[in-house]
């Protein structure tokens, strides 16, 4: 029998297919994200902050398209980041912090991002705190640096429209889940669950997140706009959209 390792870049990869199990466009959003950071990059090696980063998708696909980029990872979960840890190099540094505290800041090791990008992950807080969290994301950019986020935020134009293509997306991924194709976001969790390395780890992000985890909250990408706005970034909009996907940007 072959003696059991941790193989953490397996764990990422099936991480990917998972996530694009919800996002088929995953890719797609990944490359428009990378190329808001390329125009307002002068040099070959941006400083990049993947916030809410995960397992590491985002640094991954920073550093395969800027291979002098420098990148850090922020998250809270330990299982992803055990999986982040097993899976960057020497050009990311890894840190656990809690975005429902503004000290999240201060665990940084720069407070001059190029680009801070997060994706799929803000809908997890409430209103106030994402507002605020916007405010505390403009204080870690440089001037002309930009903030990416990437998530759930229909047209609120099409109301109707988007709830409809939001069920036929659902209905595709079911069937996918039923046809065995991919594991389901519980599903891989359960499959974490049999890993010895992750097991433990698993439990305890349970706990962590069982006490301070609000109910998704998805407003409109008009909402978003006008918040990074508010919160004195000079330009914000939308620079893509994936059916009810969509990702706004804002340049400090
Ligand atoms: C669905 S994952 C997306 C990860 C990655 N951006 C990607 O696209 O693969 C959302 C991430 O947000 C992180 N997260 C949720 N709440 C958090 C919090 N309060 N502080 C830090 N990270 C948090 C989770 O641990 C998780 O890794």
């Amino acid at each position: 029998m072959t003696p059991y390792t941790f193989n953490g870049p397996a764990w990422q990869e099936s991480w990917d297919r998972q996530q694009e199990a919800y996002l088929p466009d995953r890719e797609e959003r990944f490359t428009a994200m990378l190329d808001a950071v390329e125009a307002v990059t002068e040099w070959p090696a941006p400083r990049i902050l993947d916030l809410a980063g995960g397992t590491g998708s985002i640094s991954l696909r920073a550093q395969r398209r800027f291979p002098q980029a420098n990148t850090t990872l922020l998250d809270l979960d330990p299982v992803t980041l055990t999986i982040a840890r097993a899976t960057l190099d020497e050009r990311s540094t890894v840190v656990s912090a809690d975005l429902l505290s503004p000290e999240w800041v201060t665990t940084l090791p720069h407070r001059d991002y190029d680009a801070v990008l997060v994706a799929t992950a803000l809908h997890w807080l409430a209103p106030e705190r994402l507002a605020a969290l916007y405010a505390e994301i403009r204080t870690v950019l440089r001037p002309g640096g930009v903030l990416v986020n990437a998530d759930s935020m229909v047209d609120d134009g099409l109301p109707d429209l988007s709830k409809r293509l939001a069920d036929r997306a659902t209905a595709r991924r079911e069937a996918r889940y039923a046809a065995g194709a991919v594991l389901s976001w519980s599903a891989w969790w359960d499959h974490a669950r049999t890993d010895p390395t992750l097991a433990p780890l698993v439990a305890e992000r349970d706990r962590l997140f069982a006490a301070n985890h609000n109910q998704d909250w998805l407003p409109p990408a008009s909402w978003h706009v006008q918040t990074l706005r508010d919160a004195g970034f000079t330009e914000a909009g939308l620079i893509w959209r994936g059916a009810q996907d969509a990702a706004v940007a804002a340049v400090r």
